[in-house]
């Protein structure tokens, strides 16, 4: 029977650290690190979220600006709001929770977002630097896997990773963290043959598909580490992972539940770019 990985826990712990961390870095600079948050239209889960991150800002002593517009906005309004958090200096992080609606370019608002600001790290710029290994910023959900693994002293080092999704919030920059600690890794994605060979080769299995409880326990390693990003709303309002996780338990060594595992670990990430912003922002002001 595995180990369940408590992603509340270690994320309380994170978040403490962070809290600490920001105590003194007010202390010594008279700046609190503030991240603004912008949200349009009206999707439930968004919702949730946007309300998650800003409760976690006054946690540990930041500042949140929340920002609501329609799901009717014009893009130009859109981008000129972001034109303004840029040129704020008292905003560090700012954060346009995806998804963003049909009518407004996703990549146009991601590149208008100043590289410092960016806390999620999705510009070209910090996906750029993730790449080369210099990333000053961690995308949140694959840094939030990292801190989990180092949590529970899993060392990814020589280890086979596969990763079941190509996202460009999850999978694919979940590869290159994977990379720089020097794990194997492989990608799997819906057009991957024998998709089952290939997961039960995996050390390390990170699920990133949105397809409730699509991994069963005959596509595990015995022993492996399992790591469920999935979060999908079943038609009763109970969540669940793209794991089968009450199987897949009986197999892996470790294992993420959903809710509670992943999930928290990226709003502590998301704290700790924004106060790595605030810290170089401060830094650049006293050139
Ligand atoms: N929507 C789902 N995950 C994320 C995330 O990490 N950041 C943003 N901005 N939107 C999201």
């Amino acid at each position: 029977m595995a180990q369940r990985m408590d992603g509340k826990a270690v994320s309380a712990h994170t978040r403490q650290r962070i809290k600490e961390q920001t105590e003194f870095f007010i202390k010594e600079t008279g700046v609190t690190p503030a991240l603004a948050v912008i949200l349009v239209g009206e999707d439930p889960a968004s919702q949730v979220y946007v309300r998650n991150k800003h409760n976690g800002c006054l946690e540990v002593g930041f500042t949140s600006y929340e920002y609501r517009f329609p799901a009717n906005i014009e893009e130009s309004t859109l981008l000129a709001k972001i034109d303004e958090l840029n040129a704020d200096p008292a905003v560090h992080g700012i954060l346009v929770q995806l998804p963003l609606p049909s009518h407004i370019r996703e990549e146009a608002v991601i590149h208008r977002i100043d590289p410092r600001k960016d806390v999620d790290a999705f510009h070209p710029e910090n996906v750029g630097h993730l790449m080369t290994g210099h990333a000053i910023f961690k995308p949140c959900t694959p840094a939030g896997v990292m801190e989990l693994l180092s949590y529970y002293k899993v060392d990814p080092c020589g280890k086979h990773c596969v990763i079941v999704g190509r996202s460009n919030i999850v999978g694919k920059p979940m590869m290159h963290l994977m990379l720089e600690a020097n794990a194997t890794v492989t990608i799997c994605h819906s057009r991957t043959v024998d998709l089952a060979a290939v997961t039960r080769s995996a050390d390390i299995l990170i699920v990133a598909i949105g397809k409730s409880r699509f991994i069963r326990a005959d596509m595990i390693k015995p022993g492996a580490v399992v790591i469920d990003v999935g979060i999908n709303r079943l038609p009763d309002g109970k969540l669940t992972g793209d794991v089968a996780f009450e199987e897949a338990e009986q197999v892996a060594s470790l294992i993420t539940p959903v809710p509670g595992g992943v999930g928290p670990m990226t709003i502590a990430m998301l704290l700790q770019n924004t106060l790595r912003a605030a810290q170089a922002s401060v830094k650049r002001m006293k050139k």
